[in-house]
């Protein structure tokens, strides 16, 4: 693995080593702190959007490793303003041993990828997710105790977020079932794509019925239904998704010990009500939290000496 570019780049065992590796080192970190596998590794976190989990988790998880995560925010670098993407990746890679990014254009990523020399992070982009799907695989891992053979629910927008656990859930052999509002689907190449990545007989379907998509599921999930860098389209977003909101009347139509989970942030009260967030279901919080453990995972397998 020369980079960590999306969900659709890894092969099925490369993502379950990854799998592999973050229990590890949870479980390591656990029981008095990780090895300082990445002593004098520097990874620059470059960041068009705000954030909260990726900057803290990505920069505590180089802390907790022994390496230095050195935060770039928007208005710093300006990337692809002040400075071209290429140019902006020639210069980081004579300073860092990696780089994470945050991006609005998903070419901006690949664009790191090529013209820079070392090892890229995609820490989203409006295209994917891929940080949060391993998360949120390495979650229902822990919560479920496996992975092949269950239903995830995902319900509201066809987003980055939806199309990377997508991909992710049709690699391990997870079913997924995306019910969004007419117009706001994944495409038909997203579920061409899914179908290719399938193993283990793992079903993808879209419907435009929430209550037909819980049943069975063993994971309901969703996202906010303004992503960032849509905020023009609020308003009319919020006439149409309500009907996608995860409340307790949907969340009983599931399996009795289905898990609720949200990337975050949450609008709460919108695609979420605070009685599921905070409810019995709910793993929103271990799923924050487990963004430090899988991206360890991920920074050992790119920056640690072989
Ligand atoms: N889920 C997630 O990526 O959160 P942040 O936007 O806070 O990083
Ligand atoms: N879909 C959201 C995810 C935020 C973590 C966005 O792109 O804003």
């Amino acid at each position: 693995m020369k980079h960590f570019l999306s969900i659709a780049a890894l092969t099925p065992d490369e993502l379950l080593a990854l799998l592999d590796l973050a229990t590890q080192l949870k479980q390591e970190w656990r029981s008095g702190g990780n090895k300082p596998i990445l002593q004098g590794k520097s990874l620059a976190l470059v960041f068009q959007k705000p954030s909260l989990r990726t900057r803290v988790s990505f920069e505590m998880g180089m802390v907790h490793l022994g390496g230095y995560g050195l935060y770039l925010s928007p208005n710093e670098i300006k990337m692809g303003g002040r400075e071209s993407v290429p140019d902006v990746a020639r210069v980081l890679s004579g300073y860092v041993d990696g780089v994470m990014a945050r991006v609005f254009e998903h070419e901006h990523i690949l664009q790191l990828a090529e013209f820079g020399s070392v090892p890229i992070i995609n820490g989203l982009s409006d295209y994917s997710h891929p940080a949060q799907a391993l998360t949120d695989i390495f979650t229902i891992l822990e919560s479920k105790g496996h992975l092949q053979g269950l239903k995830i629910a995902y319900i509201g927008d066809g987003n980055n977020v939806a199309r990377s656990l997508l991909f992710g859930a049709m690699k391990v052999g997870m079913h997924m079932t995306i019910a969004t509002p007419s117009g706001y689907n994944l495409t038909d190449e997203d579920i061409t794509l899914a179908q290719q990545y399938s193993r283990h007989g793992a079903q993808v379907e879209r419907t435009e019925n929430p209550q037909q998509a819980v049943e069975d599921a063993d994971v309901i999930y969703t996202d906010v239904w303004t992503s960032m860098g849509q905020e023009a389209e609020t308003a009319k977003r919020l006439e149409v998704f309500p009907p996608y909101q995860i409340n307790k009347k949907l969340v009983d139509q599931a399996k009795p010990d289905c898990i609720v989970m949200h990337c975050l942030p949450a609008h709460r009260g919108e695609e979420i009500t605070d009685e599921v967030a905070d409810g019995p279901h709910s793993v929103l919080f271990p799923q924050a939290h487990n963004r430090l453990h899988a991206q360890k995972a991920i920074l050992a397998e790119l920056l640690a000496d072989k």
